[in-house]
């Protein structure tokens, strides 16, 4: 297909998904956020695509195309890690469609629930994801089912497009629109609408640095395969663009900029503790730009953040609120040799409790070939009120002639 038919394509269906999405799904909220306005000397507001039913803006794709499709087959095949899976399911579900999803067997375990959830038939697959679109297509061409791809796909570009729409109706004079990268369906949509409602805006992507395929093809001129190293940001990791979105970022993105994987588990720390907002990692990239110091982009500013999902696994949140925590000094762990003798855990506990601490855990192992005789290895985890309460826990259980912490 040519690119402008493939454009004209994109605006055809644009306005039938604009007819159509929002009886199924909300407008989202869009936060003003001080602190990290005040952060960056500029004006930051963040779009809670989180909130959005199934937990992500995938689903504003997936119905703009299953909505047409209705009376065409009886059902639709997808393949997805976790967010494109819960939308087709949905929107499948809505227009009464059976729906077959292809996911990897370690797909996020909350992924797969809430998509079978959603009345989709899961097909969990040990294999590549070039093995998992192998079979998705041919399910589809044994059932007579529709395969709905997740980002090469104008229409699905047009429905993901209804996010500008929807930011420059709330706020016209933003300046810059940050939106994460996967395989580009996203920032395709939200470029290319976003650039015919205001030309002069700035559309800025941002992937993990653990699968920069936008910014390595950008590089090179031509799609381009990356490894990817495993990242937070799962809904991000595409080895490469598809033909389609390739050439929507060359001509609409302004700029693709590449984030570490500790700033995205700070974006997600900050967005809970801060906003009280659950944002996944691929979600909370656009945040973490700012931990990461690209700052002065934004800086006299009005920018749009795209909390492009919220579907994250709370075993992740758990590991991520801990290292939040212990950074912060709000959670210390206390490693080393107690003694061992009946009553010692009694009076460490004693000690921590005095002095405000709260325990998370304990840790004990009497089998530690490296503890000295007489003593067993413990490591306690405690959320503490303030640094001057650890000083006094540390000098308590010092004092106490029952511990000896390892320096
Ligand atoms: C939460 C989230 N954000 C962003 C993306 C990227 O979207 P795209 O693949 O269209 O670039 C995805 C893709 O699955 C996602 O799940």
């Amino acid at each position: 297909m040519e690119f402008e038919e493939i454009i004209s394509k994109v605006d055809r269906n644009f306005q039938h998904a604009i007819e159509t999405v929002y009886k199924y799904i909300h407008k989202t909220p869009m936060e003003h956020s001080k602190t990290l306005s005040n952060i960056v000397e500029g004006d930051i507001y963040l779009k809670c695509e989180n909130l959005q039913k199934t937990g992500s803006f995938k689903v504003r794709g997936a119905i703009t195309k299953i909505s047409q499709l209705k009376d065409k087959v009886e059902g639709v095949v997808a393949v997805s890690a976790g967010n494109h899976a819960q939308g087709v399911a949905y929107a499948a579900s809505i227009y009464n469609l059976k729906s077959v999803i292809v996911m990897p067997h370690n797909a996020s375990i909350s992924k797969v629930e809430a998509t079978k959830n959603y009345g989709g038939e899961v097909v969990l697959l040990d294999a590549s994801f070039a093995e998992l679109f192998k079979k998705g297509y041919q399910i589809a061409k044994e059932r007579n089912y529709e395969f709905v791809h997740p980002f090469n796909d104008p229409v699905i570009i047009a429905g993901q497009g209804t996010l500008a729409w929807e930011i420059l109706n709330e706020l016209y004079d933003v300046d810059n629109i940050v939106v994460p990268i996967g395989g580009g369906g996203l920032i395709s949509g939200i470029a290319y609408i976003a650039k015919k409602l205001k030309p002069e805006i700035k559309v800025i992507g941002v992937e993990s640095e653990a699968a920069p395929k936008a910014s390595e093809a950008l590089k090179k001129g031509e799609l381009t395969e990356v490894e990817l190293k495993p990242t937070l940001a799962d809904g991000l990791a595409a080895k490469k663009l598809g033909d389609i979105t390739f050439e929507f970022i060359k001509r609409y993105v302004d700029e693709v900029i590449t984030v570490t994987e500790k700033s995205i588990a700070q974006a997600i720390y900050f967005l809970l503790e801060r906003n009280k907002l659950v944002v996944e990692g691929a979600g909370a990239t656009t945040v973490a730009t700012i931990f990461d110091g690209y700052r002065e982009i934004f800086r006299g500013k009005k920018t749009v953040l795209l909390l492009s999902g919220g579907n994250i696994d709370l075993t992740y949140i758990y590991r991520i609120l801990l290292r939040g925590l212990s950074e912060a000094g709000k959670i210390v762990t206390l490693e080393g040799y107690a003694l061992d003798v009946p009553g010692t855990l009694n009076k460490i506990t004693g000690i921590i409790a005095r002095n405000g601490g709260n325990i998370v855990d304990v840790f004990h192992d009497r089998m530690d070939i490296y503890s000295p005789p007489g003593y067993t290895l413990l490591r306690i985890i405690v959320e503490v009120p303030t640094t001057e309460a650890v000083k006094k826990i540390r000098d308590g259980l010092k004092k106490s002639g029952i511990w000896m912490e390892h320096s």
